[in-house]
C-alpha cells in the first residue's frame, strides 16, 4: 500500500507567502500567523490552516530530540528538517533557524552556513539570535540575497548567559535598549524580528519603532503577528504550561489514551477483529 500524504487545500494554486508580503501586512495592521513545524506531515497541516509562516525552530532539539536547550541543534540537522518541512509548505514563507555556533564564530561561516540551509532545504530565509553582536552577520547574509529574521528579547541560544528562562527587557532602560537593537537589526536588512518573552509594554515600543513586523512568542498581543511551538499548543508536550501558552487541543492525553486503548485490545485478543484480516480467495490486492 502506498501511503501518499493528503494535503488539505494543498495544490490549490494559492501564491507563496514572501516577506514583501509580511511587511505588508504590518503596514495594513493585518496580523501575522506563525507556527513551528518540523516535518512534511505538520507542515502541510499548518500550512492548509492558513498560516502565513512556518519556523523550523531550533527548539526541535528539545521538543524532538529530548535535549535541555537548543544548543545541540546542528546545520545538519536543521537542513534536513527544514527540507521536509519545505515539502509539506504549499502557501507558508519557511524559515529555518541557523543553530548555535553557526553564525557567530565569524561573518564568513554565517554567510556559508545560511547560503548552504537555503540550498539544502528550498526555505525563503534563515533566523539568528541576539542584537547589536549579530548586526555584521545579519549584514553579510542579507547581501548574500538571503533574507533573515531577528530574534530579540529572550534568546534560547544563550540561556546559559542568560541565567535560565528569564524575561528580557524589563525596565525603560531595558525596554529602551531593545529598542535600539531592533532598529540596528532593521538597518542591517532584516525582514522581521522575533520578539520572545518580554514585558508587554516593551514588545509594544521595539513594534511602534520598527518598521519591519514584530512576531511575538510570549510578548503580549501588541506584536505584528505571533507565533507558538506547534507541539506545545497542540498539548504534545503535556508538561509544559508557561503562562504565555494558550493550549488549542489536548493531543498528548488523547495520542496516550488512543496508545492505552490500543495495548489493552491486543493484549485481550479483541485487536486485530475479523474485519482487519484479509481472505485468501478473491481478488489480488495491495493491502487497502
Ligand atoms: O526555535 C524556536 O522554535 C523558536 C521560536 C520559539 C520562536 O525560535
Amino acid at each position: 500500500m502506498t501511503r501518499t500524504m493528503s494535503v488539505p487545500g494543498g495544490g490549490s494554486g494559492a501564491r507563496k507567502v514572501t516577506t514583501f508580503d509580511l511587511v505588508e501586512m504590518k503596514a495594513r495592521g493585518e496580523k501575522i500567523v506563525a507556527i513551528t513545524a518540523y516535518d512534511a506531515l505538520f507542515a502541510s497541516l499548518v500550512d492548509a490552516a492558513g498560516v502565513d509562516l512556518i519556523l523550523v525552530g531550533d527548539s526541535l532539539a528539545s521538543v524532538l530530540c529530548g535535549e535541555e536547550t537548543t544548543l545541540s541543534a546542528t546545520v545538519e540537522q536543521m537542513t534536513y528538517h527544514g527540507r521536509i518541512v519545505v515539502r509539506g509548505a504549499s502557501r507558508a514563507f519557511v524559515v529555518v533557524d541557523m543553530p548555535f555556533l553557526s553564525y557567530q564564530v565569524s561573518v564568513t561561516e554565517a554567510v556559508r552556513n545560511a547560503g548552504n540551509i537555503l540550498k539544502g532545504t528550498g526555505a525563503g530565509a534563515v533566523k539568528l539570535e541576539g542584537g547589536f553582536e549579530v548586526v555584521d552577520a545579519v549584514k553579510a547574509i542579507v547581501r548574500a540575497g538571503i533574507p533573515v529574521m531577528g530574534h530579540l528579547g529572550f534568546t534560547p541560544q544563550s540561556v546559559h548567559a542568560l541565567g535560565g528562562h528569564r524575561i528580557q527587557g524589563k525596565g525603560d532602560e531595558a525596554a529602551a535598549r531593545l529598542v535600539e537593537e531592533a532598529l540596528a537589526l532593521e538597518a542591517a536588512g532584516v525582514f522581521s524580528i522575533v520578539l520572545e518573552l518580554m514585558p508587554t509594554v516593551a514588545a509594544r515600543r521595539v513594534t511602534e519603532a520598527a518598521s519591519v513586523p514584530t512576531v511575538g512568542i510570549g510578548a503580549g498581543p501588541d506584536c505584528d503577528g505571533q507565533v507558538l511551538v506547534l507541539h506545545d499548543m497542540l498539548g504534545l508536550n503535556e508538561g509544559f504550561a508557561p503562562r504565555f501558552l494558550k493550549r488549542y487541543a489536548e493531543l498528548g492525553k488523547a495520542a496516550r489514551e488512543a496508545v492505552e486503548r490500543y495495548a489493552g485490545e491486543v493484549r485481550a485478543g479483541a485487536y486485530p477483529a475479523a474485519e482487519h484480516g484479509y481472505e485468501s480467495a478473491g481478488p489480488e490486492g495491495d493491502g487497502d
